[in-house]
């Protein structure tokens, strides 16, 4: 592809001994959601007073957040009115601290404060860009007059909060030397040096300093290298909660968010779903998750995924993608039939071990945390046997043996060739019902009546019935053994149904459902070696295996006049 001389490549930071690659993530950051700000500029149509307010709300109620930057009062009337109502509708929860932005100016500074009056716990935010691009082409200026204009910004702030602070507002202070990722690291740590000297913070009143990727431009690894050189160099570190601001212009926000916390960052600002400027804001649901799936408290709650996107959707007009971490539509699906039996081994695993701890290959989180739809396999054509069982087995409770996979499988399989599409469950349930439990000939029960007692300590079983077969034939039929299947090919011993050599059993109760049923699975063999299966259903267990030997048998039937054409044209 022609064209790539003309883009300068980025200039790494050095540094020296960097230690952030040995560090662990091990707590959750401070979360701050920029979805009602720097999302909300990001949409062909801004949200509206109603819809940010519902955000809002969902994002303190359901997602449990605490700090929220709800807009830039300065710069739109909407932004100024839905802080108005927040405060004055008394929206805010009293442990929720909202975030305004103001750009390091004077009349919009002034224009935020009014914005601000009456709330109860504010983090002021200002900015200004200090990159080496913005200073050359936008403002035309060195490092001395972008730390100038930040300079002026914190004396105005510090001075015009005093008397906010003295009426009782809990007020902090936010800075962010825009475009931080493009800033040579040392006018970085001099400007914000700067600007926490002219807020006067110390220990006890620490300013956030947000160091956005505004435009991402390099590696994670050469950001996370940045951080630990600025964080190492600033001057009096501990007077300020160094805050991210990834945007996610090479895809990599998340991971610049990851190794942007091994160095040394406390905070992250972020948006739902990754929505914001150009390629978006970092996604705070994949940083919170990824935590989770590390065992680490995330301190958010997604419980309520659904919710969730219905709410983004509707409010932003955006759409949550299939592939989204997490969140799509297929994140928790597996198509492939190794991936499937993969996830049905795990399952039984883990209850073989008895294990609470998550070990399902594929499944990186469990789909229930998020509340979504336990839909682990999905049926195609490139799916396997094991995928129709688990999808058998987890949404209907029927647990077939082993050896049935493969027989049903194959049912599975030439319905989803046939129809070339994805199969839903209820269409594998459809199957499973026409092919075991609707198999009404040729041999039929009429009446039955199976007694058992014990003798001497030995069980016996005893089977009398009436079978029809066909329209045609009907007989009478009686056998004992030591059990109901025993007796049953005891009965039937003489007749034409007895061509088939019992081989395997299992039963178990139904486990989903309101009334409480068993169902048996029989296997058996005919005289050409092939297998084949019957299944019963039944309250009465007894009942659910002669159920399952006659649509054994019936099936086997199926087999028997196609072997024997076979063989007659031989
Ligand atoms: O991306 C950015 O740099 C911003 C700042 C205003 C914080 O949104
Ligand atoms: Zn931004």
């Amino acid at each position: 592809m022609k064209g790539f001389e003309k883009y300068i490549p980025f200039v790494p930071q050095k540094i020296e001994n960097r230690t952030w690659p040995d560090n662990t993530i091990t707590k959750a950051p401070t979360w701050c959601s920029v979805d009602l700000r720097d999302g909300n500029q990001a949409l062909i149509d801004p949200m509206n007073m109603e819809e940010k307010l519902e955000m809002f709300h969902m994002l303190v109620d359901t997602i449990g957040v605490k700090e929220i930057e709800i807009g830039f009062p300065s710069a739109s009337d909407t932004d100024y009115e839905i802080c108005r109502e927040l405060i004055e509708g008394g929206h805010i929860p009293d442990d929720v601290t909202i975030q305004v932005l103001v750009q390091a100016r004077p009349h919009l500074i002034k224009k935020t404060f009014e914005a601000i009056q009456g709330a109860k716990h504010v983090i002021f935010h200002f900015y200004n860009s200090t990159s080496t691009l913005q200073r050359e082409v936008v403002f035309r200026t060195d490092v001395a007059g972008v730390k100038q204009i930040a300079m002026d910004a914190a004396d105005l702030i510090y001075e015009m909060a005093q008397p906010v602070i003295a009426s009782g507002m809990d007020l902090r202070f936010e800075y962010s030397p825009e475009s931080f990722m493009g800033t040579e690291m040392d006018a970085a740590v001099e400007i914000c040096e700067a600007v926490l000297d002219h807020l006067h913070a110390d220990e006890d009143h620490k300013v956030i300093l947000n160091l956005p990727t505004t435009v991402e431009n390099c590696m994670p690894n050469q950001f996370a290298d940045e951080l630990e050189y600025f964080i190492r160099k600033l001057p009096g570190r501990e007077r300020a909660i160094i805050s991210l601001h990834p945007h996610n212009d090479r895809g990599c926000g998340v991971a610049t968010t990851e190794t942007g916390l091994l160095a040394g960052a406390e905070r992250v600002e972020a948006c739902l779903f990754g929505n914001g400027e150009r390629t978006g804001n970092v996604d705070m649901i994949t940083v919170a998750m990824n935590m989770y799936v590390q065992g680490v408290d995330p301190e958010l709650d997604f419980t309520d995924m659904e919710k969730i996107i219905d709410m983004y959707e509707r409010c932003t007009k955006m759409r949550v993608p299939e592939r989204q971490p997490y969140a799509g539509d297929l994140v928790f699906t597996a198509f492939s039939g190794s991936h499937q039996d993969a996830i049905n081994k795990g399952f039984e695993y883990m209850k073989e071990i008895n294990t609470s701890k998550w070990m399902v290959p594929y499944l990186p989180i469990n789909p229930l945390d998020l509340g979504r739809d336990y839909e682990p396999v999905r049926i195609n054509s490139q799916s396997g046997k094991g995928g129709a069982a688990f999808i058998m087995h987890h949404k209907f409770g029927y647990d077939m043996p082993k050896a049935m996979h493969a027989e049903f499988g194959a049912v599975v399989q030439e319905e989803s060739d046939r129809q070339g599409v994805e199969l839903k469950s209820d269409t594998i349930w459809e199957l499973f019902e026409k092919e075991y439990l609707q198999v009404t000939g040729p041999y039929r029960v009429l009446n039955s009546k199976l007694n058992a007692d014990v003798e001497d300590g030995v069980a016996h079983s005893y089977f009398y019935g009436k079978i029809q077969h066909k329209e045609e034939t009907i007989f009478e039929v009686k056998g004992e053994g030591n059990g109901p299947i025993d007796a049953f090919f005891n009965a039937i011993k003489d007749e034409r149904m007895n061509r088939f050599e019992f081989i395997d059993y299992k039963e178990h109760a139904i486990s989903k459902g309101s009334d409480s049923k068993a169902v048996a699975y029989i296997q058996l063999r005919d005289r050409w070696g092939n297998d084949f299966f019957g299944v019963g259903v039944d309250s009465n267990i007894s009942m659910a295996s002669i159920k399952g030997i006659i649509c054994a048998i019936n099936r086997g039937k199926k087999i028997e006049h196609i072997m024997e054409a076979m063989e007659a044209e031989q």
